[in-house]
């Protein structure tokens, strides 16, 4: 390839920045999705992505479960342009009964941004995904959302990050007031002021001044809110961490920003400062060593499989991240595990659901692959030679039921459903040491019942799923293992590989195996 091509393919991978959205349900995530779309100009209206949220269209039938709840189970991609940038967002389901796909969602994504509820602080669902974020050690951003409520001390919130998920903070602006005294906030590196203005917040006005003591603040925020805003930035000069870049790409600090989604307010600021942090379209690595985005030749990995997404066909959409080279419609690539030469012609990106035809597209975006049915989870498609890149970790399943097929002789459909939809790799399947039982595990409740829906509909097989204690899963590399070991509050099962793993129904059960086998490693992702 030319030094020509070869730059055009570098400038296109320094714009881009693929990063996901992780929070707790009703933290804002829609609101804020919808926003930085906005500005992107990917939308006219505000209130499409909810309307999409709760849009009465659903994609297929099963989806009806999702409609019904009002819940988005699918993830999605969105892609716009800003101030030169090419920005993919990766949506991951935020409602309780999200799924493996979630997790696995966030092995595309060069960063993350966290979202939190001022008032509410950490909560659950943002604990789990950070902590697949962090295992992979890629940078996270927080916002802290709601502002114009009341909420918490920032100090607190900052503890809370430390203490919770065990990373340190930088805050880059501080917030002038909270809640019904919010005016505005203290951007702490560029010295500037950003204050809201008007009833419904709407108007902003940016001042910029010498530092936090500037007069003009006393005189825009009044004295007490001044006072408190000196306190405050005084503390955090003398014991905050400074700003370190190396760090934040290591995930080690994670940059804090405050504003209100609904109020548009601190969401421009966070964007653009966002773009300049984030990390572009990062290298991956395969059995071919590292693969860099700038690598001329094509080559990319399916982290989603998400099936039935046209009721009248029983087609899937692989979801490929792309790892380096241009991708052209309609070129052929190798399907490495299938051995065989593919042509890419059907691809799609995605909009809030909407589905465009891609013409061509670099590392760092995310296109969908029609699939009747040759693709797995973790396949890899590669132009030249045949890079197979790292397998994508299996998440430990906290949800489980005994499955049984009501219709003995429909057990062969039902054999092939259970192998289909393990491969689309949202319920997993155990079996116990002595074959007697099949176990799903699933990481959402709601996995279930798509499971008994799709089960009946697509092979014609009534399943009776009775749920299980458990709520941990962990693989555990031990050879001499003894089943019997595993009565209390825990059982042993082989996974779909023949790993041993080891369901426990609570925390103390895990504790006491670890305790009782001090030798042997229980790991919460497949070996
Ligand atoms: P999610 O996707 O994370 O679940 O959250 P979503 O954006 O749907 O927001 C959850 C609720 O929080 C919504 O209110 C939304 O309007 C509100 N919200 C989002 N950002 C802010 C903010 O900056 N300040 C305040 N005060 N509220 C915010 P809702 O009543 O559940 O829905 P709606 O009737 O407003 O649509």
């Amino acid at each position: 390839m030319s030094k020509a091509i070869n730059q055009a393919l570098q400038q296109e991978v320094d714009k881009r920045r693929t990063f996901a959205i992780i929070s707790h349900p009703d933290a804002g995530k829609t609101t804020l999705t919808e926003k930085l779309l906005l500005f992107g100009g990917a939308i006219r209206l505000a209130g499409t992505v909810k309307a999409r949220k709760a849009s009465k269209h659903a994609t297929s039938d099963w989806m009806e479960i999702e409609k019904q709840r009002g819940i988005s189970v699918t993830s999605s991609v969105m892609q716009f342009d800003y101030m030169g940038h090419r920005i993919n967002i990766l949506d991951t389901p935020g409602h309780q009964d999200f799924s493996e796909d979630t997790y696995r969602t966030l092995t595309a994504a060069d960063s993350a941004v966290m979202l939190i509820d001022v008032a509410k602080g950490v909560e659950a669902q943002t604990i789990k995904l950070f902590q697949v974020c962090a295992k992979r050690g890629i940078p996270i951003f927080t916002f802290i959302n709601k502002l114009d409520r009341e909420g918490r001390n920032p100090f607190e919130l900052m503890e809370e990050l430390e203490q919770v998920l065990g990373i340190r903070s930088v805050p880059m602006n501080w917030p002038i007031g909270t809640g019904r005294d919010l005016c505005g906030v203290y951007d702490r590196m560029k010295n500037q002021v950003e204050l809201f203005q008007g009833n419904d917040h709407s108007t902003i006005k940016v001042q910029k001044v010498e530092d936090y003591n500037d007069s003009i603040i006393r005189e825009m925020a009044g004295e007490y809110l001044h006072d408190q805003l000196c306190q405050d930035l005084e503390l955090l000069d003398v014991a905050g961490d400074p700003f370190d870049m190396e760090k934040v790409l290591k995930g080690e600090l994670t940059p804090v920003f405050f504003g209100s989604a609904i109020n548009n307010f601190g969401v421009q600021t966070f964007l653009e400062n966002f773009l300049q942090l984030a990390p572009k379209p990062q290298p991956r690595s395969s059995t071919a060593g590292v693969i860099e985005p700038s690598d001329e030749k094509f080559a990319g990995y399916v982290f989603k499989i998400q099936a039935n997404m046209n009721p009248a066909h029983r087609d899937r959409i692989a979801f490929m991240r792309i790892v380096s080279g241009k991708f052209q419609r309609g070129m052929s690539v190798k399907h490495v595990r299938a051995g065989k030469d593919i042509k890419l012609s059907q691809p799609q990106q995605f909009l809030a659901q909407d589905r465009d035809i891609v013409e061509e597209a670099y590392p760092g975006d995310i296109i969908g692959l029609f699939d009747p049915g040759i693709f797995r989870i973790g396949d890899s498609l590669s132009q030249g030679s045949e890079v197979v890149f790292d397998e994508l970790p299996t998440f430990s399943p906290e949800i489980f039921a005994k499955v049984t097929v009501k219709n003995a002789l429909k057990h062969k459909q039902y054999q092939k459903g259970i192998d289909q939809l393990t491969e689309e790799g949202t319920i997993q399947v155990f079996r116990t040491v002595s074959f007697e039982d099949t176990i799903l595990g699933v990481v959402g409740q709601l996995q279930f019942e798509v499971f008994e829906y799709r089960m009946k509909g697509e092979y014609g097989v009534d399943v009776q799923l009775q749920r299980m204690p458990y709520q941990f899963a962990r693989w555990i590399i031990d050879k001499d293992i003894d089943a019997s070991k595993f009565r209390i509050n825990s059982t042993l099962v082989t996974d779909k590989k023949g790993n041993y793993v080891v369901l426990f129904e609570n925390e103390y059960a895990m504790r006491t195996a670890m305790e009782k086998f001090p030798n042997a490693k229980f790991l919460d992702t497949a070996p």
